[in-house]
């Protein structure tokens, strides 16, 4: 496919074409450009080897965040200014503060990590505000290092200081990013509509948006995709919006960045988001990626569902909206129809009255995948249940609403022995599975002891101790 990307290198634009749509980036690092820093460890976007750091626009300003390159499409590169762990030292050799701040205080034995450790730290360190322990552990939660041990590392964190930007360099930049920004292609799409139309023509294409899903199904199940469409410079679906009473968010609004907005709204949230992968997966994944791969296990759904958080899906100019609920309809099967995309995702402002809650359950506190996730929303009339959303995943072959456990709570007053009987309820919606993350007796047990924690919490409200300890938004003490 005769596509051409742009992307900004040391200084220099450098356009790129005649490469096979789905190759690495990692791969053209390592293979192609001969610059070998960057590591490959899993593959797979969990030990953060291959790290390296992508500067783009993010609301008129130059953000520069830490991504897995090997699971990253090249053409997700377009339009960005690309920073590998070779780019780093001055042009006498001379290491950055960041490399410095790693040598001094012993923060590298076998160094295989060392490439990407540097460069998540890289990001924070320009990342504009002096970290405290909980950011620099949510920075480093994607880096794994067998040897070294964290603690020389979280002391380099923490001597290496902050990056103060030179305000005209950074204005240079944007503007040759923004004049980078190409015309529509076939791969690259400029805007929904033209989106739409290729999608007409082309129903069969993959969507990749930040490729956490689709990567892999390159990387480890060598699957050929056939014709890929990328979603990164589809303007519209990088928006976020607020009116009515309603967030719209667009739906290629990377997950990092809708924590933000709905992690301020939701405190649940923000903690949720938090045991979301890692900061390089929430930098690429987006939320709609997260619901069109029509997953079980993925965590945003059943805390949106429990909010009442709607789609906007769309075929040619025509557009429909549903339930969030109503978008699963199989193991893995959605309501998308060929030629049909998610468009926008809509999740209401907190109405007063609501009590809402949502829990990850997994086995390890980073970096995992859930064996149950739980989203609770309750809308309180003087105590008394009015309507109540219970929604789970890992519970079914689809993220889906407990109705028997909402029926039992409604008209009741939101008490102890109401949660009981809710969490008794759930037998009739869920015959879960055994698997490698939890049995299905765990899991049905652990599913209704969340609700009977919700109203522990909800009765108790500042005072509860059942979280983990100091979770707040933005990081974990
Ligand atoms: C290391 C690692 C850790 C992870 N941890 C978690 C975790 O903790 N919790 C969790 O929930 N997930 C996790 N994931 C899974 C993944 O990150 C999420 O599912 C992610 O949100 C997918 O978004 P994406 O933009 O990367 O999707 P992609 O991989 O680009 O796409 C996923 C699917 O959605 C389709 N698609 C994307 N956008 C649209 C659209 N607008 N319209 C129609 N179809 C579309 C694609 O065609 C594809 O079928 C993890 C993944 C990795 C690699
Ligand atoms: S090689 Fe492990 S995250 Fe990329
Ligand atoms: S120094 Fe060996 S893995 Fe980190």
């Amino acid at each position: 496919m005769a596509e051409t990307i742009r992307f900004l290198h040391r200084g220099q634009v450098r356009h790129l074409a005649g490469f096979s749509p789905t190759r690495t980036v990692l791969d053209f690092l390592r293979e192609d450009e001969r610059r070998c820093g960057s590591k490959e460890g899993c593959n797979e976007g969990d030990c953060g080897a291959c790290t390296i750091v992508l500067g783009a626009e993010e609301d008129g300003r130059l953000v520069y965040r830490a991504v897995n390159a090997c699971i990253l499409f090249i053409g997700a590169l377009d339009g960005k200014e690309l920073l590998t762990v070779e780019d780093l030292a001055g042009p006498d050799g001379a290491l950055h503060k960041v490399q410095h701040s790693m040598v001094d205080c012993h923060g590298s034995q076998c160094g295989f990590c060392t490439p990407g450790i540097v460069m998540s730290l890289y990001a924070l360190h320009v990342g504009g505000a002096v970290p405290d322990r909980q950011r620099i552990d949510t920075a480093l939660a994607g880096n794994l290092c067998r040897c070294t041990g964290y603690r020389p590392i979280i002391q380099a964190a923490q001597a290496m200081g902050v990056a103060v930007p030179d305000a005209a360099e950074m204005a240079e930049k944007l503007e040759l990013l923004r004049s980078m920004k190409g015309d529509d292609s076939a791969l690259l799409p400029g805007s929904a509509d033209a989106l739409a139309d290729l999608l007409l023509h082309y129903p069969d294409a993959t969507l990749v948006a930040g490729g956490t899903d689709v990567g892999l199904w390159v990387t480890k199940q060598c699957r050929d995709l056939g014709r890929i469409i990328h979603l990164g410079q589809v303007a519209d679906l990088q928006q976020i919006e607020r009116a009515d009473g309603w967030l719209r968010i667009g739906a290629a609004v990377t997950v990092a960045r809708a924590a933000d907005m709905l992690g301020g709204l939701y405190p649940d949230l923000a903690v949720l988001f938090r045991l979301y992968g890692s900061e390089q997966v929430r930098n690429s994944a987006t939320l709609g990626g997260n619901i069109a791969n029509g997953s079980p296990i993925g965590d945003s759904m059943p805390a949106l569902i429990a909010l009442g958080a709607r789609l906007v899906l769309r075929r040619g100019a025509v557009r429909r909206e549903l339930a969030l609920e109503d978008f699963f309809l199989a193991y893995r099967q959605t309501a998308l129809r060929p030629g049909e995309f998610l468009e926008t995702i809509l999740v209401p402002e907190p109405p007063p009255d609501l009590a809402f809650a949502c829990y990850k359950i997994s086995k390890r506190f980073d970096q995992d995948i859930s064996a149950v996730m739980a989203g609770f929303g309750l809308m309180l009339e003087a105590g008394v249940v009015r309507a109540a959303r219970l929604a789970y995943g890992g519970m079914a072959g689809t993220p889906k609403r407990a109705a028997a456990a909402e029926a039992v709570l409604i008209g009741r007053p939101f008490d102890a022995a109401a949660a009981r009987d809710a969490a008794a309820a759930l037998a009739r919606d869920f015959q879960p599975l055994s698997d490698m993350r939890a049995s299905a007796d765990y899991r049905l047990l652990v599913a209704g002891n969340l609700i009977v924690k919700f109203q522990a919490e909800w009765v108790g409200a500042a005072l509860a101790t059942t979280r983990v300890p100091a979770f707040k938004a933005g990081g974990v003490a």
